[in-house]
């Protein structure tokens, strides 16, 4: 029997709603193996763990983090804490996990359920059938770079600067996991950047051109203007399988990438760090790509489908899972194919559920494919 151990890191907003679901998922699938189990522990993070402790994520909680096998995150943030100071914001618990643990890999699937095609904001046959992946690098670039400050200037006028700053080394690593990614997929890269403006754009494509030479010259790989980029995914969703691109930029492409879905309520994400040279294992961090939803939570409206498909990730990615990550993912499918829709995806002539019945219902899915 092998123990997986698992950090539950609910946060704030309906991040805590959605972990519920989770929570509930992980007492079946323990239920159900004798050949694994997961063990599981939880702790604050965002402004939850600000109100509590006085920071946006403390060392324990951190030390946690470091020894888990896999973290499953919620979402931080709210207007409740908009005037902590700027090093407590909630925000600053998530980015501390993602630089100490090292997460610089950011997969961000966009795949748009058949079910759904009519909730996209993009016509039915610009997105039935999606399936991309915005992989963003998480650890460097504007997020990180120093300077990184707000200065007074002698006439009293103030100066606020952000640096975005890259390595080789940074760019090399994220360029091969976009290349070894395509390969399982459909074989081809876009590296979006901006190097017709930025510095570190002119190493990005010097640095993936070179990592696509000498790897991966069996991958088709193209080099887009990351505003080029954005305004592709409208037009063309479906001519993308990777997209590789930096933390700014892939903040951005990912939530545009997340929308054509039908809606951000449904997008799961994995941060991954390198590969352990002995264990091959690597650290990891799966959360929904949407936010704390401050204007719904607390109130059982919000959609659990992206927290509990990014458990359905670490499944996948972090324990060698794949039947059981099918069976998560199956079970999302047919439940959306039966008509089930929380609010932010409803559509004339379907169901609306709230969050716990969405969570019974996938678990429902799940003991019927797994009986
Ligand atoms: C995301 C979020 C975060 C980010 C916020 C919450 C700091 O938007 O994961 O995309 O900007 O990276
Ligand atoms: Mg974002």
């Amino acid at each position: 029997m092998s123990t997986h151990s698992l950090l539950l890191l609910p946060g704030d907003g309906i991040g805590v709603e959605t972990m519920a679901e989770v929570e509930r998922i992980i007492a079946f699938l323990n239920a159900r193996s004798n050949s694994a189990k997961f063990e599981t522990q939880s702790d604050l993070v965002g402004g939850a763990a600000f109100d509590k402790h006085g920071v946006s994520i403390t060392e324990d909680a951190m030390a946690k983090a470091t020894a888990a096998d896999a973290i499953i995150f919620g979402s931080v943030g709210g207007p409740k804490w908009d005037s902590v100071p700027y090093e407590h914001r909630p925000e600053a618990g998530l980015l501390r996990l993602r630089k100490d643990l090292d997460l610089f890999a950011n997969l961000r699937p966009a795949i748009c359920y058949p079910a759904l095609a009519d909730a996209s904001s993009l016509k039915r046959d610009l997105v039935e059938g999606l399936d991309i992946l915005i992989l963003r690098e998480l650890t460097g670039g504007t997020y990180f770079g120093e300077p990184k400050e707000i200065v007074t200037l002698e006439n009293g006028e103030k100066r606020a600067v952000d640096t975005t700053l890259y390595t080789t080394r940074e760019v090399d690593r994220i360029a091969r996991m976009g290349f070894d990614l395509a390969r399982k997929r459909r074989n081809k890269v876009h590296m979006a950047a901006k190097w017709n403006v930025m510095r570190s754009g002119v190493l990005w494509r010097e640095v993936t051109a070179a990592v696509h030479k000498s790897y991966a010259a069996d991958v088709e790989y193209h080099e887009i203007l990351a505003d080029n980029c954005a305004m592709q995914l409208i037009r063309n969703p479906k001519q993308f399988d990777v997209v590789v691109t930096d933390n700014l930029f892939g903040d951005i492409l990912s939530d545009e990438a997340a929308m054509m879905t039908g809606s951000l309520g449904m997008l799961p994400s994995a941060s991954l760090g390198a590969a352990d040279p002995k264990t091959g294992k690597r650290r990891a961090l799966y959360e929904p790509v949407h936010g704390s939803a401050p204007d719904i939570a607390g109130q059982g409206l919000a959609n659990p489908i992206a927290t509990i498909a990014s458990f359905g990730m670490a499944l996948r990615y972090s324990f060698d899972m794949g039947k059981e990550a099918d069976l998560v993912d199956g079970a999302i499918a047919k439940v959306l194919e039966k008509g089930l829709r929380t609010g932010d995806i409803m559509q004339p002539g379907m169901t609306k559920v709230g969050t716990s019945e969405m969570g019974s219902a996938i678990l429902k899915e799940m003991e019927a494919m797994a009986a």
